[in-house]
């Protein structure tokens, strides 16, 4: 049984000639005769080109906290952008999502809008650069800041280019980022404890900003081993540095104020995205009034379409929703009811499986009995990964391709889609054991 439909195979032949591989991000090519193409989205469902119907567990890569289309956000930007889309001034309701962002989120006392979580990582990194006088992004291995040069470094290269442990190799991952950056960049394993004491003792005063996702969240969900994001937070207070905390997957999703919350963690800057809109283009990054003051005291920041109305009015109409009812309770549960089934499945057919990351975005590796970085997730079991993936797929259940992107679930999910989820994954692992 093939992956995709006719339809969706002649579509990616005539989006290949004019899109390079077929798609408008390199993420979404998943290979030739295997790569989605889609119709539609409602609640927790897709439908893929070819009218074929899959549970969604991609999500957009995360954002869809609440379902596709979902209809108290739509209507509010419906009802929005009848009055104009983008003004170049400033409204109300964005000033209202700002005052959203800062009573949700605990560590964000002032806070700018943006349009997309590179821009977000981005200007946070300018910010930092700025406030501290210094040019060294310290980033770790597997992490994902966004598409652009200052922190795409180490993210999906193959561990064998990242060099030893002790002196890790940082490896752009674009042909196109200027040489010189690398003078600018640190890398490390995550979770590395003794590493990163180490290099703080011998670089600290020269580091601008140490950033990080709270877990892995673009390397199988790869949780903070305990006190790792605290020794962070210590370090970067005691030399000096701005220890920004990318929450573009977290925020909004593991907790109302995402991972600062779930941690009881402080840092001095968050940037944020996905989830803060359900899927329109919404960003921010934001964190303590004396840092975020410098903006516009010589330290630029800005973008034609940083308020643009449907990012603002999806904002608005999503942090309302999760500020009013116990959405993210509710797709924890479901969550770990997914997480829990999928690990009996595993146990029942013998393979080790790892599991990492929070019910409403998790990860599992297979083959492997711990991972604590990019490096121990390396050695899991790619191919059986795709294997069954690809075998969920054709039974309608769609995680995504890749073992490294966490599973999401949304508020749409319902009890119905977990059970059916984990009868399909049954036969999923069935049919491959077979
Ligand atoms: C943690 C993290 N930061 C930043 C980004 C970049 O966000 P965007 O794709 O909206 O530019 C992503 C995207 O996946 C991400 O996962």
């Amino acid at each position: 049984m093939s992956l995709i439909g006719p339809k969706s195979q002649a579509l990616q032949r005539r989006a290949q000639k004019v899109l390079p591989l077929g798609v408008n991000s390199n993420f979404r090519y998943w290979g030739e005769g295997v790569t989605p193409y889609v119709e539609k989205g409602q609640g927790a469902y897709l439908w893929d080109a070819d009218g074929k119907k899959y549970i969604d567990y991609r999500m957009a890569f995360g954002p869809i906290i609440l379902g596709h289309a979902y209809p108290e956000v739509d209507s509010k930007v419906a009802e929005e952008i009848l009055s104009g889309v983008l003004f170049a001034m400033t409204g109300e309701l964005e000033i209202a999502v700002a005052e959203m962002i800062v009573e949700m989120a605990p560590a964000v006392e002032m806070v700018r809008m943006a349009c997309s979580g590179t821009e977000a990582t981005m200007h946070a990194i300018r910010v930092a650069r700025a406030y501290t006088g210094r040019d060294i992004i310290l980033k770790f291995e597997g992490n994902y800041h966004g598409m652009h040069d200052h922190a795409l470094w180490s993210t999906y290269a193959p561990v064998e280019a990242y060099g030893n442990q002790r002196s890790p190799i940082p490896v752009p991952g674009s042909s196109g980022i200027p040489k010189s950056m690398r003078e600018f960049i640190i890398t490390l394993p995550f979770n590395d404890f003794e590493g990163f004491e180490r290099v703080m003792r011998s670089y600290g005063e020269q580091i601008a900003a140490v950033i990080t996702e709270p877990c892995q969240g673009n390397c199988a969900a790869i949780n903070p081993q305990d006190g790792f994001l605290q020794l962070i937070r210590q370090k970067t207070e005691e030399y000096g540095c701005v220890f920004i905390l990318d929450e573009v997957k977290t925020g909004f999703r593991i907790a109302n104020g995402g991972a600062q919350e779930y941690y009881g963690i402080k840092p001095d800057l968050a940037t944020y995205a996905k989830a803060l809109g359900n899927g329109y283009p919404a960003a921010a990054f934001g964190g303590k009034k004396e840092i975020m003051s410098i903006i516009g005291q010589g330290v630029a920041q800005g973008g034609t379409y940083t308020n643009n109305k449907p990012g603002i009015a999806a904002a608005y109409a999503t942090l309302s929703l999760l500020k009013s009812k116990p959405i993210l309770k509710s797709i924890a549960q479901r969550g770990q009811r997914l997480m829990d089934g999928l690990k009996d499945i595993f146990e029942e057919n013998d393979i080790p499986a790892v599991f990492s990351g929070y019910p409403a975005m998790f990860a599992f590796s297979l083959g492997i009995e711990s991972v604590a970085n990019q490096r121990d997730w390396a050695r899991s079991d790619h191919e059986l990964y795709i294997t069954l993936v690809e075998s969920a797929i054709q039974r309608g259940v769609m995680p995504d391709h890749d073992a490294r992107e966490p599973w999401f679930l949304s508020y749409s999910h319902s009890e119905k889609d977990i059970d059916d989820t984990l009868s399909v994954y049954a036969d999923a692992v069935k049919a491959v054991r077979r």
